[in-house]
């Protein structure tokens, strides 16, 4: 019998809990897969006496991550901790300095430092990687890195922070605004810490930049991401989209263009009948597109103790394999510093106004777009309440600064009241 694989984990939340379990009850199993038995031999947490539902007395305890990934019995280190700096950084860079492997699934932390992390895991000869950084249970970094290899990868979509599709998705279900299902979000537990994280689209945005750093051979740049959250969709949004055939997503594009790499992870209206439209609760959608390959969709659990363990465990199976693959698909000192592009593209976009009830007033509206380039695809207006009545344009496909110039006309007609709500609806 060749000799165990002996992991030393660090951060004993929901998904450290749920990888010990993995690796208590599925002894024979993962033997059986690997030729090897997965051991753990030293854990580390915050707090000591809380009591996890596992058992870990046969365990050694370390209160100092960094003393766990520097212990001489350690053959891979496990980082569960979190946080872009800090404990979880401090071991990370220790184990790989120390020649141990390392598993993480630390997004944050692999957005932000994951270039200088990967060369310095190369330079030690040593493997990080980060299957549970993205998409919770989806093998996405392994069919990214691995299945679809030999593609020249043209896209990347994804809904990729459960928590966002399930506040959208609930607030349309039960006809809620934002805040009273954000509320409800945080009352069950959903809300990062930091909420911002999740509904900011912070964490999808890290989680976006991984993916394109594979995706397009490039070094990760979480920096130059567009970021728009979902904290100012509104329920009419939500109803009125669905109307129009749509639903709204906070949707991650990344794509490699003439002029440089896309980046945007935004609230965006997909045809209601597509997959990513079809996209429920906190699950979670990636989908990939390649030159030979074509369209591929994964879907399925993007957070929870199971499918997290269950993607970290993929990690640790391949080291305890032999399987060796860098961190981004090739070895980090040949990924280049990208060109950062906007995402300029013409796009259709949804137009929702609140237009005056005066005669004249919507032909005022039309000849704004008209000017401005603007063609006009469908169009639906509403009973009026009051004195205006909600409008509905779908455009067909314009560049964004065209569109921003015929809000910004419009603003001087003296028809429409507040702001019109524009949003991009991306072609699935
Ligand atoms: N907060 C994330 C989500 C899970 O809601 O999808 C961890 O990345």
């Amino acid at each position: 019998m060749s000799t165990p694989l002996r992991l030393g984990i660090a951060g004993l939340g929901t998904v450290g809990a749920g990888v010990v379990k993995i690796v208590q009850r599925k002894a024979e199993l993962l033997t059986a897969r690997t030729g090897r038995s997965v051991e753990i031999v030293a854990v580390s947490a915050r707090n000591r006496d809380k009591d996890r539902g596992v058992r870990l007395k046969d365990y050694a305890w370390e209160d100092d991550p960094v003393a766990l990934a520097r212990r001489d019995d350690v053959d891979l280190f496990v980082e569960l901790m979190g946080g872009s700096d800090g404990p979880a950084k401090a071991a990370t860079e220790a184990a790989i300095a120390g020649g141990k492997d390392v598993v993480t699934a630390n997004k944050a932390m692999l957005a932000l430092h994951g270039q200088d992390l990967a060369l310095a895991a190369e330079e030690a000869g040593v493997a990080l990687r980060f299957e549970a950084a993205v998409a919770g249970g989806i093998p996405v970094v392994k069919a990214l890195t691995e299945g679809l290899a030999g593609n020249e990868v043209q896209r990347v979509m994804g809904v990729m922070n459960g928590t966002c599709n399930y506040i959208l998705t609930r607030m349309e279900h039960a006809g809620l605004p934002y805040e009273e299902v954000f509320e409800e979000a945080n009352a069950l537990g959903y809300l990062e810490a930091d909420p911002t994280l999740d509904v900011g689209g912070i964490d999808a945005g890290h989680k976006l930049s991984l993916l394109s750093a594979i995706a397009f051979g490039t070094q990760v740049d979480f920096g130059s991401v567009e970021l728009e959250g979902i904290e100012r969709i509104e329920i009419a949004d939500i109803e009125q989209a669905r109307d129009m055939g749509f639903r709204i997503k906070l949707l991650g594009v990344a794509q490699m263009t003439g002029r440089g790499l896309e980046q945007r992870m935004a609230p965006c209206l997909v045809p209601a009948d597509s997959p990513l439209g079809q996209l429920e609760g906190g699950t979670n959608m990636v989908v990939l597109e390649g030159d030979a390959v074509g369209q591929i969709v994964l879907r399925g659990a993007g957070a929870g103790e199971g499918p997290t363990a269950s993607a970290v465990m993929s990690d640790v199976l391949d080291i305890a394999r032999g399987i060796r693959v860098s961190t981004f698909g090739q070895p980090a000192s040949s990924l280049e510093k990208p060109v950062p592009a906007k995402a300029t593209a013409p796009a259709p976009f949804y137009l929702r106004m609140e237009l005056q009830d005066k005669p004249g007033a919507l032909a005022k509206v039309a000849t704004v777009l008209g000017e401005a380039g603007v063609s006009i695809d469908r169009m639906r207006q509403y009973r009026h309440q009051r004195t205006t009545a909600p409008v509905l344009f779908v455009t067909h496909k314009c560049p964004r600064e065209a569109l921003d110039r015929a809000l910004v006309a419009m603003g001087a007609t003296g028809v429409v009241e507040g702001h019109p709500v524009a949003i991009r609806i991306e072609e699935v």
